[in-house]
């Protein structure tokens, strides 16, 4: 739903600016709110240190033909995310459509003085591709840089410090250029608290969005009596859990199936798109935070943002536990500027301590990144495990990013089972010697814990490293529930059925090329003339041995419905003294594996972006090379322009 700016609802950004004094913009196009967190860092340090009156919005809720002529002084920043093949956010396609216009008038932006940072991944081809874009169109339209374009990494887990090296210069020039001077730094809300007495039903105890709030008059299609949507990062559909079981037989490592029910609901999906899974935070972590801050749980309070382009980052009124456990990100990595805001409230004996260790990235990245702590862990690490007192709560609810769901790889078929909708997680639970416990994944975990409850197994349960509220707030998610939206990708089977298909996918990354295989062979179940038309599906897929092979016995399935038409090649890494990957076995069947690229197949590749997609990568060029009798360069280019033709796709992480 579209953010209300002022009371018209207005969509002209001039004077939406006007109308709430503000004097400085920033706009973010965000797919999964990463974008949005540094957007408004940005503008929370702006505001800190030059005391600028800063509007950040959303791309989505605005009209662009006022962009140039904004109010008088107004520098625009751009906060861009890069999605897919160098795409923009889903939020930001109307603010490409719009630079597509402009770019080829050079006065079209001529009053716009604008600075911009993108986030991307190395690991994808189209590195940042959505701000480069961006960049080259408003420069195109006579808009004037400021300082140089910022680009994050995800890739190479340097966003945090990309952003910082960016916006120490862009700041500096920004000063410059608004002949602005380093103010006191204060930390001023942007909200009026109130704390409230009593909880009433319109208090929120965590309920994922208003509509589910009681009473719960959720939005229903009068005919079909089907959940209204649409069910994205404003709204999830709170799924019924069907089924739920163990994958790896192993003694401590676990992957559960998850079969989320979406009858009820009018979500539809394409195999090959991704889940959101809504978590919330483990018990022993929220009192954890609590703990550190000395905060009450129990308090509830309600904010008013000061102005009509702020609006509160979760549902209000709530309590504090409630705004901790569903809304607040508190075990992600805490990063060097959180610290360096913290430090005005760090107790007097470690301040300069915490002052320095914010200022220096080598330290930081030694004392605390190595060490896996979550915010808590840091704090209380610093302070010799004693609270921290004194820390403003509003403090903690600007400067913590969102509880933001998690993706997966739907592993089901749309074909084969259309409503229903199955995800594949591997549970990230490592121990970790610098804080004492496990570094746990807060979704995958949650999945865990609802699997065991839902088999009965107590004992097991009772020995997780982290425990959940399963009720939910006000019982919503009992017996088995858990907020969802699908997001569309881009990863799809060819729409011709005879082009042949190689999947590679080790891992958890064999998750859609389970939906690809399912597809195919219900298709063949429904109408078997269409087999013999059908192209061979060649799956490479990888684990450690028998133990973490993921659906072994489907795949058994699958060969006798597909016969020819599927193979799967499996390489059990340690089930012999070397390493055996799947780019090992790629390369032993290079012969069909070129063969099949020649007759035109598309390239499917699943799993770890760090190093499996680009060590595959290298396979097949050095395959392409061999038997084209080109360089391994040249390999790689062929590659490449099979990525640009949509020929060779990946969904790595
Ligand atoms: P390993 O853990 O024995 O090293 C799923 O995680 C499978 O992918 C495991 O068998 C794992 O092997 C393997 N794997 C690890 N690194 C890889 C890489 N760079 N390329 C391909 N497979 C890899």
């Amino acid at each position: 739903p579209a953010l209300a700016i002022d009371a018209n609802g207005s969509r002209d950004i001039a004077h939406v600016l006007t109308a709430n004094n503000k004097n400085y913009l920033i706009l973010y196009g965000s797919q999964t709110g990463t974008a949005e967190d540094y957007a408004r860092k940005f503008g929370k340090e702006l505001t800190a240190r030059f005391h600028l009156n800063v509007m950040c919005a959303d791309l989505e809720n605005f009209d662009f033909d006022s962009l140039n002529s904004l109010p008088e002084g107004v520098i625009a920043t751009f906060v861009i995310s890069t999605y897919g093949e160098g795409d923009f956010p889903d939020g930001a396609v109307n603010f490409e459509q719009y630079l597509n216009e402009v770019e080829d008038s050079p006065d079209a932006l001529d009053n716009l003085r604008f600075s911009i940072f993108g986030l991307g991944n190395t690991t994808y081809e189209f590195y940042n591709g959505a701000a480069k874009k961006a960049l080259e169109k408003l420069t195109a339209a006579g808009a004037q840089l400021i300082g140089e374009m910022g680009v994050g990494d995800d890739g190479a887990g340097t966003t945090d410090e990309d952003y910082m090296a960016w916006k120490d210069e862009t700041m500096g020039h920004i000063a410059k250029v608004l002949d602005l001077h380093e103010q006191e730094q204060e930390y001023t809300p942007s909200f009026t608290y109130t704390k409230l007495e009593s909880l009433t039903d319109s208090v929120s105890l965590g309920e994922p969005a208003k509509q589910y709030l009681p009473p719960r008059d959720l939005p229903t299609n009068a005919t079909t009596g089907k959940q209204r949507g649409p069910f994205d990062l404003a709204l999830p559909y709170v799924a019924p859990i069907t089924a739920s079981r163990e994958l790896f037989q192993s003694a401590d490592r676990n992957c559960i199936h998850t079969e989320f029910d979406i009858s009820g609901s009018e979500i539809t999906y394409e195999t090959g798109d991704h889940l959101a899974i809504w978590p919330s935070n483990a018990t022993e972590k929220v009192q954890q935070f609590l703990s550190v801050f000395q905060l009450d749980g129990d308090e509830i309070f309600d904010l008013t943002p000061l102005d009509a382009t702020i609006k509160p980052p979760f549902l209000c009124p709530t309590t504090i536990a409630a705004a901790v456990t569903h809304y607040i990100e508190i075990t992600g990595p805490i990063s060097r500027q959180s610290l360096g805001l913290l430090a005005t409230y760090a107790p007097a004996e470690i301040k300069d301590r915490v002052t320095a260790l914010s200022k220096d990235k080598d330290l930081f990245s030694s004392e605390i990144l190595a060490k896996k702590f979550n915010l808590a862990d840091a704090l209380l690490y610093l302070n010799d495990n004693k609270p921290w007192e004194g820390v403003p709560w509003t403090l903690l609810i600007e400067l913590l990013p969102k509880l933001l769901p998690r993706y997966y790889s739907i592993s089901s078929s749309a074909l084969a089972e259309p409503t229903v909708i199955h995800a594949t997680s591997i549970v990230e639970n490592t121990p970790n010697e610098a804080t004492g416990h496990n570094t746990v994944g807060v979704t995958t975990n949650l999945l865990r814990e609802l699997q065991l409850a839902k088999s009965g197994d107590s004992a097991a349960q009772a020995q997780m490293p982290v425990h959940y509220a399963l009720d939910g707030p006000r019982g919503l998610y009992h017996g088995g529930k858990l907020p969802v939206h699908v997001r569309h990708s881009t990863f799809r089977l060819p729409s011709n059925l005879a082009v042949p298909v190689i999947m590679i996918g080790p891992g958890t990354g064999v998750a859609p090329f389970r939906g690809f295989v399912r597809e195919r062979a219900k298709m063949a179940e429904l109408d078997p003339e269409l087999l013999p038309k059908m192209g061979k599906m060649f799956l490479f897929y990888g684990s450690r041995d028998e133990s973490d092979y993921l659906y072994r016995d489907e795949w058994v399935q699958h060969a006798t419905t597909l016969g020819d038409k599927f193979e799967i090649d499996v390489a059990l890494s340690r089930a012999q003294a070397k390493k055996v990957y799947v780019q090992h076995r790629l390369a032993q069947r290079k012969e069909e594996v070129a063969q099949l690229l020649n007759s035109g197949a598309h390239v499917y590749v699943c799993g770890d972006a760090k190093r499996m997609a680009r060590d595959v990568q290298r396979a097949l060029a050095d395959i392409l090379a061999a038997v084209k009798d080109i360089s391994p360069d040249e390999g790689q280019e062929i590659i490449k322009a099979m990525k640009v033709a949509g020929r060779y796709q990946e969904d790595i992480w």
